[in-house]
């Protein structure tokens, strides 16, 4: 795998920058009411060329290598591709049985990746930045959404222009400015793929109004609280590969599955 290039922030701890230089993959089970449910989660550098054309021919689809190969733009067809491996392999995390190439993880009309051939119905939520890739892969009736976000003041800048004074606020609360930043804007993402409609609404649906510091061993974890999706809450942790959310319903079985989760070990 070319070594990816990971930004070190100063909560990051060494043995986690070295752990996600490989592939995370990780298979919750969690209840929600009477049903015993699974999820799955991967964690995927940017692979080098070689390894993006072995795994896109070995894990997807002749129809998603064909949209990817539609891309005019080499950076669009390669973030493409990363994000359908990852998608592909958290797919695989659920559904072992089920050989990758034969199902497929198709766009919906208003960009929300849907999968088509399994056996149960499942959604998928995928993220990428220059130099990471996510996929969840979750039960339909449970639905969640996943971000990353790389960490630079100049992304701040942005994010801060476009934050509500609320969140302003809690941005320049105690703690860490940058991190809180790009905390509160992957927590806003997960929740608009969580719910489907991206920023394709407000940003100002997705206000939040509440954010806490849960665990700081072995890594910081912050749980986010929306104004107005109460069903929903975000976690997020500071990765090398930038910041991670991800918004699932608020229950409380939940909530401690997905922390331990956080914690990547
Ligand atoms: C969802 C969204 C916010 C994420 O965008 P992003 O931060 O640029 O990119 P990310 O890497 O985090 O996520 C991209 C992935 O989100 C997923 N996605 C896109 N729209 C989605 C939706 N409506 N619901 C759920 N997931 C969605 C896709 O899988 C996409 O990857 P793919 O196109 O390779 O399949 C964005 O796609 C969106 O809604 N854009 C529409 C409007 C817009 O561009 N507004 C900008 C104003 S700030």
């Amino acid at each position: 795998m070319g070594e990816p290039r990971f930004i070190k922030g100063d909560h990051i701890k060494e043995d986690l920058v070295e752990k996600l230089k490989e592939i995370f993959q990780s298979l919750i089970r969690f209840s929600s009411g009477n049903d015993e449910l699974a999820a799955g989660l991967v964690l995927c550098p940017s692979l080098s060329n070689e390894e993006l054309n072995v795994r896109t021919r070995m894990l997807l689809h002749q129809e998603e290598i064909n949209t990817g190969g539609g891309y005019t733009s080499d950076i669009r067809r390669r973030s493409f591709l990363n994000g359908r491996i990852a998608g592909k392999m958290a797919i695989n995390t659920v559904f072992p049985d089920i050989p990758s190439a034969t199902c497929r993880i198709i766009t919906g009309s208003i960009g929300k990746p849907v999968i088509g051939d399994l056996p149960r119905p499942y959604g998928i939520s995928i993220a990428h930045n220059e130099s990471w890739n996510a996929g969840l892969c979750f039960p339909l009736s449970v639905p969640m959404g996943i971000d990353v976000e790389t960490i630079t003041e100049k992304n701040r800048t942005i994010i801060a222009s476009i934050l509500s004074s609320r969140e302003k606020d809690l941005c320049s609360s105690e703690g860490d400015p940058l991190e809180l930043t790009h905390l509160l804007w992957t927590a806003k993402e997960a929740a608009g793929k969580a719910i489907g409609l991206g920023f394709r609404v407000p940003t100002a649906w997705y206000e939040i109004d509440f954010v806490e510091t849960l665990k700081t061993e072995p890594q910081r974890i912050h749980q986010c609280r929306f104004k107005n999706l109460l069903v929903f809450t975000a976690l997020s942790v500071e990765t090398p590969g930038g910041m991670l959310s991800i918004a699932f319903p608020a229950e409380n079985n939940l909530s401690q599955t997905m922390i331990r989760l956080l914690q990547l070990t």
